[in-house]
């Protein structure tokens, strides 16, 4: 048996509407047999589905290369469909035959293809308190069945499309989130099946969003623009092969619609009377606005990707009508009511119950977090908001009657970018899982359309160094590549012109800074994001194409740094974060006691070293060569300044010792002794952590590379303040902000920096990942190609299990603790990859491959017996050690 199978176009099964001139096939390869690598392939491009008329052939390609392949030779034109099909032969001439066909549809590849206008509701529309949501529609009529139908939409603020009355496409909060200056994503869909021969009516109801609503804080608003308008293009094929387009312009028709307000802070208002209210329709303005920003959408649309029931409906201390969702979730609650037309609802969305078990929005701060109903009356009506978020678990209910309280009436809708999971992680203790499950939980409320660093409060910006610190982790949990790749093209257009890179992207906080934060915006650790994140992406996807896409932004950032300060080796100047919220602090600062300095050198060499390795994966050896000086110069400088003669590092905190460790900033005796020091420092805390967001990603991982596994498991275990069970004890079904969020007795860290879900800390995935369950890769051989697996059992966990879903196929690895002491090492690799099989402990042990002595096994090839461990080295297949 072998197989074909995931057949993927940039990433994506049949995408429509995207504008990649030479887009990347990838695909998966299944077989029965142990060690099967492909070795040659075939593409094909055509027309049609019968591949009668080939518009690419590449012919037998002798190659084991299975992903990112490029479509050579097509020229691809605007809204057409590409055919393609791919088989493939491996090393026993074993062929797949023809993969199903899939294909990849263009979208408008020319901007002077719009020949929309922008259009927006008249000056003269009275739209209550200035707030209130216009709708847009063009009523038309064709005159013949449709053969197919295509729109290409998007706006300055959000847009919801109707035909003939129901939602077009599953996706919400569309256009996205760009940096709208300079890029704006249109989305397309396929309405063949909406439309119908005679009368229809088109509808865009649109809201503030990211464009025109409050973001960052003190009410700033209207950070793009302040006039809300939409363009749209629709092409209608006609069974007789005529073409119609209806586009947005004059002839269009704007009223007011029931929504009377809507903010992503802040909730939304309506008003369903007016639902029923005759309409004047008004025309629209065509209004004058660029084209030339307009990219097909590039990540995963944000949609509806669960549902969940509220688990209880309480009364606080102080009466309040509270729904307990049982999860920290994002998304907002539809619900269903029946009653008299006036009546108005009320629900206001918080995170937690105070220590009294009342409501508490404190942690919020300016955000309001409620919708507001104002029933139509009759029969029961069904209410979900429509350009507006939640961050919550608990829901206060106001102004419904207790016939209207029933739990069934109210469901909690989560949303986020529907990236496709990729991992899974269970341990024997259930206190990990429940770890696990709230990492998860963080990412899916702050991946909505940007990585942001908290879904609730008067923020939810995209903080670059909350993403970096995360990234890595969010691998394992879903595919990021697109989602990704749509973000660091925005932070390459909000890189400022000297390189630096904001606090957040997309910048909303200003080029020249705000109240706030003052210029320079570049804090050491958070513009980092501008190198960590492409590399990331490329090692595990192998995406090269973003790498080169980034390189100069790359490049920026690391010069940036150079130039900053007077020694081009140190980064010793300018404002940084720090090791961020770390418990080392100074009473009443936010900033651990890890020297910025020291930070910021060790940042700037890790970016460095990553920007000489991304030079050689792009082939630029002279740049490769200039950045490994540099690198060689600031490690140098770095001693020079904060690692004394005798090889102690004069910063005496966890995270100094851990980023010189994780960033192989110290070698030999000075190696020792920052593991030493860290040890000391950890023995003096009872092992509990001190680290803030810029050391707690490391920490774990760091212990188990240097020898000290143990102590990093005792980290993982500890269920007192600080510490990651800590939250877990106080129920977090999230990761919190703070480690002490809520205290001990009940009370809170603080009221304005309080966040329960804020997925930094959550980067202790990775090392559940990549150290517990051990599926690691050899950097060489990025997206797994050639994978490492090396579990490490510790005490505690009796056993650990999971997968990765890669870009060649699944990897599984999982072992177990017998009761008789033997280990059992379970590991697949996936067909067209290998692996390096590290057993831990295995040293002078009699070991067993699915029952052969191992040294028996022809499938194996044991290479080295160093340490304690002994390595394999393998191809694809599944493989049961046991010892
Ligand atoms: C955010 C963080 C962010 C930080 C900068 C906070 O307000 O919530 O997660 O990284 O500011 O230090």
């Amino acid at each position: 048996m072998f197989n074909i199978k995931d057949v993927r176009c940039e990433y994506k099964k049949d995408p429509i509407g995207i504008d990649v001139e030479k887009p990347r096939i990838s695909w998966k390869l299944e077989s029965d047999q142990r060690g099967v690598v492909q070795s040659s392939y075939q593409i094909q491009v055509a027309e049609n589905q019968d591949f009668v008329n080939l518009l690419w052939d590449s012919g037998e390609v002798k190659s084991d290369k299975s992903i990112h392949i490029e479509i050579e030779d097509v020229q691809v034109t605007s809204r057409r469909r590409y055919y393609y099909r791919v088989q493939a032969w491996n090393q026993h001439s074993e062929g797949t035959g023809w993969s199903d066909t899939s294909f990849w549809e263009t979208g408008l590849l020319n901007k002077d293809e719009w020949s929309a206008e922008w259009i927006s509701s008249p000056s003269d529309l009275e739209l209550m308190d200035g707030t209130q949501s216009p709708i847009l529609r063009r009523c038309f009529s064709l005159n013949a069945a449709i053969s197919s139908a295509r729109i290409y939409a998007t706006a300055l603020g959000m847009y919801n499309l109707q035909l003939n009355g129901q939602k077009i496409g599953d996706a919400y909060f569309t256009p996205g989130w760009t940096n709208y200056n300079e890029r704006l994503q249109y989305q397309t869909y396929d309405v063949t099946a909406l439309l119908r021969s005679g009368n229809n009516d088109i509808e865009a109801m649109l809201g503030n969003g990211w464009y025109k609503g409050e973001l960052a804080w003190s009410g700033a608003h209207s950070h793009y623009g302040n006039r809300l308008a939409l363009l749209f293009q629709l092409y209608v094929v006609l069974n007789d092969g005529t073409e119609i387009i209806i586009h947005s312009d004059e002839q269009w028709e704007a009223e007011a619609s029931p929504i009377l307000m809507s903010e992503l802070y802040h909730g939304e208002t309506y008003d369903a009377r007016l639902e029923q209210k005759e309409k004047t329709w008004k025309q629209v303005d065509v209004i004058p606005y660029t084209k030339d920003i307009l990219v097909a959408q590039e990540n995963d649309h944000v949609r509806i990707i669960e549902e969940i029931n509220p688990v209880a409906l309480v009364t606080t201390p102080k009466g309040e009508i509270v729904l307990d969702m049982g999860q920290n979730m994002v998304g907002w609650v539809r619900f269903s009511v029946k009653g008299e037309a006036g009546q108005k609802v009320k629900l206001i969305h918080a995170e937690v119950l105070d220590k009294d078990g009342n409501f508490y929005m404190d942690n919020i701060r300016t955000a309001k977090q409620t919708n507001h109903y104002i029933l139509k009356g009759g029969e029961i009506e069904t209410f979900e908001p429509h350009f507006t978020f939640q961050g919550f678990r608990y829901v206060q209910l106001i102004g419904f009657t207790p016939e209207q309280l029933h739990l069934e009436h109210f469901t909690g809708v989560v949303l986020h970018s529907d990236m496709e999971p990729t991992g899974s992680f269970e341990c024997s203790d259930s206190m990990i899982n429940q770890l696990q499950h709230n990492i998860l939980w963080g990412l899916k409320g702050n991946f909505l359309d940007v990585p942001t660093d908290c879904p609730q409060r008067d923020e939810r910006l995209g903080w670059t160094g909350d993403a970096q610190m995360f990234i890595r982790t969010s691998t394992y949990l879903m595919n990021v590549a697109p989602f990704f790749t749509k973000w660091l093209r925005d932070l390459e257009s909000d890189q400022a012109d000297d390189g630096g890179v904001p606090f957040v992207v997309p910048n909303v906080l200003g080029k020249e800074g705000n109240q706030h934060f003052p210029p320079p915006f570049s804090s050491a650790a958070w513009g980092d994001a501008a190198v960590i994140c492409p590399w990331t992406i490329y090692l595990v996807y192998g995406d090269k194409r973003l790498l080169e896409e980034q390189y100069d932004s790359m490049i920026a950032w690391v010069e940036y740094i150079r130039r900053q300060g007077e020694n081009e080796f140190l980064w010793n100047t300018g404002f940084h974060f720090g090791d961020w919220l770390a418990l080392d602090s100074k009473p009443d600062s936010y900033v651990g006691a890890t020297d910025r300095d020291y930070i910021a050198t060790a940042f700037y060499a890790y970016s460095t070293s990553l920007l000489q390795k991304t030079a050689m994966v792009l082939g630029k050896s002279q740049d490769a060569e200039q950045y490994s000086k540099l690198h060689t110069n600031i490690v140098k400088a770095f001693k020079e300044e904060f690692v004394t003669p005798a090889g102690r590092i004069s910063v005496p905190t966890q995270t100094a010792q851990l980023l010189a460790l994780m960033f192989e900033l110290v070698e030999g005796k000075a190696k020792e002794r920052a593991v030493e020091k860290l040890m000391d420092l950890l023995k003096e805390s009872n092992f509990h952590l001190t680290t803030g967001f810029v050391g707690t990603p490391y920490l774990n991982h760091v212990l188990s590379e240097n020898g000290q596994n143990e102590a990093a498991y005792k980290l993982l275990f500890q269920k007192d303040y600080p510490s990651w069970l800590y939250q877990v004890t106080k129920g977090a079904t999230t990761i919190w902000e703070h480690w002490d969020g809520i205290k001990e007795d009940g009370s809170f860290w603080s009221a304005d920096m309080n966040s329960f879900n804020h997925y930094a800390y959550g980067a202790i995935g990775d090392w559940l990942y990549r150290k517990v369950l051990g599926i690691d890769m050899d950097e060489q051989y990025p997206a797994y190609k050639k994978s490492i697996i090396k579990p490490l059992p510790g005490e505690g966990l009796f056993f650990a299990k999971g997968r990765l879903e890669t870009m060649y196929g699944t990897i599984e690895s999982s072992w177990t603790k017998l009761s008789d002491g033997t280990l059992e090492v379970e590991v697949t690799i996936p067909s067209n990859t290998t692996a390096e099989i590290i057993l831990p402990n295995s040293s002078g042990r009699k070991i067993f491959e699915s029952e052969l002595p191992i040294e028996q096994s022809n499938a194996l090839t044991v290479v080295t017996d160093s340490n304690n461990d002994v390595k394999v080295l393998v191809g694809s297949g599944n493989y049961l050690f046991k010892y």
